[in-house]
């Protein structure tokens, strides 16, 4: 039998090539290895977003076509749509039990999105613990493997210790995960910041037309003391090289770029023009893909159905084990 993979993203937007390098790739790669579980999570969506639930709705079809369009099968992949896995909330409530207060206010990725997200001293009680549902949609369908980027790492921990502490404390029903982490660790964004997102307007999305990829890589940032083409630049906390490592299939052909570009005579439209090319044949194919679904939303729609309900069988199977370890009723 195959080990299970659950990985998932929160339905606040389109995905962009920021996700694409940091997980959809690695999904897509991984999907042939392992029994794939993909949680459009948008109960942790709703988190930091619950006056806006319109924004969560609309983009859980949206998330589904990108993970269509970069190329996860169905026939290996389970889409799971979060609320609608009732088992979820169950679990998270049992979980809460076994870890402190204490304990998840030193959660490294939550203490940074508090800081990020300008809660001040009004931090939601369901953001606060969203690490310990992030556990509940783990352990539910028995992950062996979490991908995950290093920022979710302390999430993967939390997860450890929860599944730990139940199966000492009542029976051991609950599966360990380990986290996998990916190759690229971040992409930074088209202004150079490190983070590249929606909320930033520095991102370029996957559902974008050619020609806002053209235009958006033309506008991007480089170095700005690289004024002349003959001038030396540097490549370090360049985006446009960043683009390139992480982009081009041909790694010796960037570093004759960068040596290039440092030594003086490359000029930056020449890069971003190569940097162009290198995006569209990745994007190219994802957005024809999205395109055809895009005329086809009852076949995705039917996609995300199917796996859902898939899923909530599984996640049943685990609650009944949960149920019995804790010896909580079960008429
Ligand atoms: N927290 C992840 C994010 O911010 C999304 C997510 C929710 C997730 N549940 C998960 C990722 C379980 C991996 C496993 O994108």
């Amino acid at each position: 039998m195959k080990q299970r993979i659950l990985t998932g993203d929160r339905p606040t937007g389109p995905l962009h090539i920021g996700h694409y390098v940091g997980s959809l790739r690695n999904r897509v790669r991984l999907q042939h290895d392992y029994d794939t579980y993909i949680l459009i999570a948008d109960v942790q969506a709703l988190t930091d977003n619950f006056e806006h639930p319109q924004k969560v709705r609309s983009n859980i079809m949206q998330v589904a076509l990108d993970y269509l369009a970069v190329g996860l099968d169905p026939a290996h992949c389970t889409f799971v749509v979060q609320s609608q896995i009732p088992q979820i909330a169950e679990l998270t409530v049992f979980y809460l039990n076994l870890v402190t207060v204490s304990h998840l206010r030193q959660n490294p990725t939550v203490k940074t999105e508090i800081e990020q997200k300008n809660f001040g001293s009004s931090v939601p009680a369901g953001f606060f613990i969203y690490p310990v549902s992030q556990a509940a949609d783990i352990t539910a369908f028995g992950a062996h493997v979490v991908p995950v980027g290093e920022d979710q790492l302390p999430m993967i921990e939390q997860t450890v210790e929860i599944v730990r502490r139940f199966n000492r404390l009542y029976a051991p029903v609950l599966t360990e995960p380990r986290a996998m982490v990916g190759e690229t660790a971040r992409l930074p964004g088209l202004d150079g910041r490190a983070k590249m997102g929606k909320s930033l307007g520095n991102a370029i999305f996957l559902g974008d037309t050619a020609d806002t990829v053209a235009q958006k890589v033309r506008g991007m940032y480089t170095d700005p003391n690289h004024l002349k083409v003959g001038d030396p630049g540097q490549v370090e906390g360049n985006p446009v090289f960043a683009y390139l490592d992480a982009f081009d299939p041909d790694p010796e052909r960037v570093e004759d770029l960068k040596a290039h570009y440092r030594r003086g005579g490359l000029g930056d439209v020449k890069v971003k023009r190569h940097l162009l090319e290198v995006l569209e044949a990745t994007l190219e194919p994802v957005r024809q893909r999205r395109a055809a679904y895009e005329h086809d939303l009852g076949y995705v729609e039917r996609v995300v159905r199917e796996g859902t309900l898939r899923a909530r069988e599984v996640a049943a199977a685990t609650m009944h084990d949960v149920r019995r370890a804790m010896q909580l009723l079960e008429f």
